[in-house]
Formats: C-alpha cells, sequence, structure tokens
C-alpha cells in the first residue's frame, strides 16, 4: 500500500463593502478596482477542505463538493493546482529527500455550511481553502500574501479570504498580476464588536454568474468607468479610514453606496442585470426605518451577486438591529444563531417579508 498525504483547512465567507466588479485580464483574474471586505469569523459561514495526495490514486485530480463530483478542468482550478506543485517541486528540487508530492494526483475533498452559488461568497471561501489545503498537504513556506495571489486565480474574492478581519484587495498594476494581492486593513481584534445579519432572500443558484455578468457590465455600461476610475478610488481610502478610526456611520455609509452603486452599474448592463428582488428592496427599507428611528446610522446593507443581504451592525445595537429583523420575519424563519469569537454572522431567512 502506498502512503497518503493528507491535510486539511477552514476558511470563512467575506463580505464586501467595496465591492470587486470588472476584469481588467479575465485569465488571471486582475481586477479594474481595487475592493475591501469583512472576513467573517470561522465558526460562521465556511468551507472546510480536505486536501490529499497518493502515488496510489487515479491518475487524475478530483475535487468532490458538498458530495458531488466538480469538473476540474477549467482554466482556474488547474491555474491553483499548477502554482501550488510549481512551489512544491521547487522544495524538491532542492531536497532531494522530500517525497515527490508534486506528482502524485490530488483528491480534493470541500464542504461548505451553507447554500453553494447563492450569491453568499462561496467561491470565495471555496478557493481560498482548496490553496490553503493544498499548500498545508505541500508543507509549502507561503505567506497569506503569496497565497492571495494564487487564490485570485480561482475566483477573485478568495483572495480576500486568505486574511482575517479587516481586508484589501489592492488591485495592483503589473501585467502578470504579481501585485493583485490581499492585505490586512486590521484584524478582526481592532473593531471587534462589528457583526453581520444574513438574510437568506434565496438560497437558489444565482441567475447570473459574477463572472459572466462583470464581463458584460465592463463592456457596456457608461457608469461603469467612473465607478472604477474615481467614485471606488475615493471611497477605498474613506473605508480604510473608517476602519481605522472604528466610524461606524461613515463605515456603514459608505458601504451602503458602494453596495448601491454596484447594483446601478448591474442595471446599466446591457442587457440589464437584476440581482436585487422586491424582498431585498424591502431589507433596505427596514435599514432605512431602523437608522431613521436611531437618528443615526446603526445598520448598513449590503448585496453580492443575489438579492440575500448582509447587514452590518455594532454588538451594542444588537437589540435594534438583529433583534427587529427577527421580530419582522418571525422567529421561526431564522437559521440558528451562530457565535464566533470575532466578526460574528447570524442568519435569518427573508422569505416571509
Ligand atoms: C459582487 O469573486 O465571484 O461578490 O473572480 O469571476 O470568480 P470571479 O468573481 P467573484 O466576484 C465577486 C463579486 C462580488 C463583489 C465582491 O465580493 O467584491
Amino acid at each position: 500500500m502506498s502512503e497518503i498525504y493528507r491535510a486539511s483547512t477552514t476558511a470563512p465567507v467575506n463580505i464586501a463593502v467595496i465591492k470587486y466588479w470588472g476584469k481588467r485580464d479575465p485569465k488571471l483574474n486582475l481586477p479594474t478596482n481595487s475592493s475591501l471586505s469583512v472576513t467573517l469569523s470561522q465558526n460562521d459561514l465556511r468551507t472546510h477542505t480536505t486536501a490529499s495526495c497518493s502515488p496510489s490514486y487515479p491518475s487524475e485530480d478530483t475535487l468532490l463538493l458538498n458530495g458531488s463530483p466538480q469538473d476540474v478542468s477549467g482554466a482556474r482550478t488547474q491555474a491553483c493546482f499548477r502554482e501550488l506543485r510549481a512551489l512544491r517541486k521547487e522544495l524538491e528540487d532542492k531536497d532531494g529527500s522530500l517525497p515527490k508530492l508534486s506528482s502524485y494526483p490530488l483528491k480534493i475533498v470541500s464542504e461548505n455550511n451553507f447554500p453553494t452559488a447563492a450569491g453568499l461568497a462561496s467561491s470565495a471561501a471555496g478557493f481560498a481553502a482548496l490553496v490553503r489545503a493544498i499548500a498545508n498537504l505541500y508543507e509549502l513556506p507561503a505567506s497569506p500574501t503569496d497565497l492571495s495571489r494564487i487564490a485570485r486565480q480561482g475566483s477573485g474574492s478568495a483572495c480576500r479570504s486568505l486574511f482575517g478581519g479587516y481586508v484589501g484587495w489592492e488591485q495592483g498594476t503589473a501585467q502578470d498580476g504579481s501585485d493583485s494581492v490581499a492585505f490586512q486593513v486590521a484584524p478582526a481584534s481592532h473593531w471587534p464588536n462589528m457583526r453581520a445579519i444574513i438574510l437568506v432572500v434565496s438560497a437558489a443558484k444565482k441567475g447570473v454568474s459574477s463572472t459572466t455578468g462583470m464581463q458584460t457590465t465592463v463592456a457596456t455600461s457608461s457608469l461603469f468607468s467612473a465607478r472604477a476610475n474615481e467614485t471606488v478610488p475615493r471611497r477605498m481610502k474613506e473605508m480604510q479610514e473608517a476602519v481605522q478610526n472604528k466610524d461606524f456611520e461613515s463605515f456603514a455609509k459608505t458601504t451602503m453606496v458602494d453596495s448601491n452603486s454596484f447594483h446601478a452599474t448591474c442595471l446599466d448592463t446591457y442587457p440589464p442585470i437584476f440581482y436585487l428582488n422586491d424582498v431585498s428592496r424591502a431589507a433596505i427599507k427596514v435599514v432605512e426605518a431602523i437608522n431613521a428611528a436611531a437618528g443615526k446610522i446603526i445598520a448598513a446593507y449590503t448585496f453580492d451577486a443575489g438579492p440575500n443581504a448582509v447587514i452590518y451592525y455594532l454588538e451594542e445595537n444588537e437589540k435594534d438591529v438583529a433583534g427587529l429583523f427577527k421580530v419582522a420575519l418571525g422567529e421561526k424563519e431564522g437559521w440558528a444563531v451562530q457565535r464566533g469569537e470575532a466578526v460574528q454572522a447570524n442568519s435569518a431567512a427573508l422569505d416571509k417579508v
């Protein structure tokens, strides 16, 4: 019996507050603007991945996601496998006594504890976990920055899930993508009372994939260029300052206007892309009502490429924000509330609004 080598890891979902939308190089997943996100706690929405390899495995690499075999022949997965194998090969060439793992077929087994491809950033957690699990298996001395450069090629937003807390993704200028990497703006402990409630409007797979949607936006939207070249660079600065200063009102305002701007460019795409639905818009109204009642901004909504809302708020306003959503929606519809040590996510279903 030949030996089986194995390593496991988990990677959490991240939810952008300044959105990535547009590629300047679709092959390398190089974005047209920088972005910024909050990584949710490991105990909440996450992908668990085990990577193994063995000379005894059948010759093809395989990937099982939530029990179903996935196609690994796509350019993105192949890019991740290729880069990680090349780094392992360098180690093996330097130290002849190392087992030749880079030449063995890989078997990847991943489980998401949330709906896949429903606009809940599943590809972000998925590729981050895949890349880190293989890096662990190969015992690579790679930093989170190095891994973010590889994970980006799997799915752009995945590069941000390699770091915890408040995370930026620098768009970079190099043609080979070497400087298009994630960086930590601040650890979760810097602003530990940040909370996110996830309102699952629909767990169905999204209609237009991010990849297709953003390419069509870049090609057809007349709003897009102002967003990528003027609006987002300004907001990146504002958002980093808001995080540094723990200024929730500024963080929240910028989060909401950036979500609105992203969805406006989607609507301005031809043919138009509609990610928000009536329930999403109802969630926006509830946030507006919460803020009006408080007399200041205590809650912020944001939406990715789907109708599900993520609401950011501070722990001290739990009752006025998460509590109100729960009352509005009915406790029985709520998912179990999970608790993590840092940034925490709650989830509730919004179907009944
Ligand atoms: C709206 O990272 O899924 O969630 O690079 O094509 O895989 P690909 O796209 P993906 O796009 C995420 C878009 C977004 C905004 C964000 O997370 O920044």
